[in-house]
């Protein structure tokens, strides 16, 4: 098939490749110039492990391209995937300009039937502004379609390549014949592609993403229970995960859920739920205690300290809001790095992919480390932030000879207390009890 792919951003780029790795011509388009050269060259513009194999690939073998031209684009395109940036506004709603603007363009160039193909996290009711923003000036028949992607970051390719289940959201036979022909080769194991109304394929998406950020929240108040029950959430963790109903996934507390998409799509649910006289309770606390979370372990450092931070060194494992990836939206590390500087303290941090975004944030507030073990150098206290795999199994003699003292914070729960107890460490984690040397 020919596919276009509007917008060649993290969805975008994701999308293309993998249609592509399944024999399909694919063209994306943006209206970057740069980014389109680069691309053309070969070079990939975000960081997704394992995708920049598959991009290159697909390029030499000329299944893969690129252009700034929309009308170039979409020459000859069955289906058009819209991918495009939907911003949250100053009072925190989608952003449809970008949506809408690419629409309006589309209707006056198409000059065939194609499905439009909403695959940007959209508000309920924008594939009918797509249809009707097309429709303005299209002179052939089009049909719109929502098909909203569960792609987690890190392993984006594996959950494009192998979905737990593909939603259509669409009103026309012909598209949907159209859909099932593209995503036959994803669902050949027997996961399910699901039709619906464009509209509860919206809905299902906002749903997802918060359903899942509800059910990390409700983990991190249960750890916040067991500290104070002197309780071990990693047993609760275990206790409950093995009822079906609730599944073992999703259950880890932390120092809260961060990245472009929960944060994001929560709030936008909650708004939207505002615009319709509909008060989303649990979602408003969901926000306010994630919010909290972020910072949850800067006071357990306070009071080790006494009640002061003042020139303390504190060392940062971790910036990105999650491992293997460089993203920084909405990570809890910034919010503990504003937080621990707000106290005085004097902050050395290391990330294996996250360094030069922080610097372009926080510039010279913080030193940054080349290594893990360099950041330990003097300091006072670790505080870990995100559970790199490189973080989970240290070289705990080499750490012992930088860290001024045996004293870690972990807002991952990357350790056993066992192990910190046999080490001999002062450490602290998320709803499970204390080790004290
Ligand atoms: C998420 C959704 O999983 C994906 O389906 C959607 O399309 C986009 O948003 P992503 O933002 O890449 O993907 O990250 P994910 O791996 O889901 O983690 C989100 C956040 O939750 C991270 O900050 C992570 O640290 C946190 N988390 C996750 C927990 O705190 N505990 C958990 O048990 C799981």
């Amino acid at each position: 098939m020919r596919i276009a792919v509007v917008g060649t951003g993290y969805v975008g780029l994701v999308t293309g490749t993998c249609f592509a790795e399944t024999g399909n011509t694919v063209t994306c388009v943006d209206i970057d110039k740069a980014k389109v050269e680069k691309l053309q060259g070969g070079t990939i513009t975000i960081y997704e492990p394992g995708l920049d194999h598959l991009f290159l690939r697909n390029l030499k073998e000329n299944r893969l391209h690129f252009t700034t031209s929309l009308a170039e684009g979409i020459k000859g395109a069955q289906i058009i995937f819209l991918a495009l940036p939907t911003p949250p506004g100053e009072d925190g709603s989608a952003d449809l300009s970008y949506v809408l603007g690419v629409s309006k363009e589309l209707g006056k160039i198409l000059d065939a039937y194609a499905v439009i193909v909403d695959k940007s996290t959209v508000p309920v009711g924008t594939a009918d502004k797509v249809r009707a923003a097309i429709a303005a000036n299209a002179k052939v028949e089009f049909d719109v379609v929502s098909n909203p992607e569960f792609l987690r970051e890190g392993v984006a390719v594996d959950d494009f390549m192998k979905p737990d289940r593909v939603v259509i959201g669409s009103s026309s036979e012909r598209a949907n014949a159209l859909m099932q022909q593209l995503y036959a080769p994803f669902v050949r194991q027997g996961n399910p592609i699901i039709y619906m109304d464009e509209r509860s394929a919206e809905l299902t998406k906002y749903a997802a993403n918060a359903f899942l950020a509800t059910k990390i929240t409700f983990m991190n108040e249960i750890a916040r229970m067991c500290e104070r029950l002197d309780a071990d959430v990693d047993m609760v963790r275990k206790g409950i995960g093995g009822d079906e109903r609730i599944g073992k996934r999703f259950l880890f507390p932390g120092i809260g859920y961060g990245g472009s998409c929960f944060p994001k799509d929560v709030q936008a649910l909650s708004r939207s739920a505002d615009e319709v006289g509909y008060e989303f309770k649990i979602l408003r606390s969901v926000m306010d205690v994630n919010q909290e979370q972020k910072t949850y372990l800067v006071p357990k450092v306070k009071r080790f300290f006494g009640g002061s931070l003042r020139g303390k060194k504190i060392a940062l494992w971790g910036l990105s809001f999650k491992p293997n990836t460089d993203d920084i939206r909405e990570a809890p590390a910034l919010y503990i790095i504003d937080a621990l500087l707000a106290e005085g303290a004097v902050v050395t941090a290391f990330d294996p992919e996250a360094m030069p975004g922080v610097k372009r944030m926080v510039g010279d507030k913080i030193t940054f480390a080349e290594n893990q073990y360099d950041a330990l150098e003097g300091a006072e206290a670790l505080v870990i932030a995100t559970e790199w795999g490189a973080f989970r199994t240290p070289d705990f003699d080499l750490m012992e000879t930088k860290l001024a003292q045996k004293v870690i914070f972990d807002g991952r729960n990357v350790f056993e207390g066992p192990l910190m107890a046999s080490l001999g460490y002062y450490y602290e984690s998320i709803g499970r009890r204390p080790v004290k040397p």
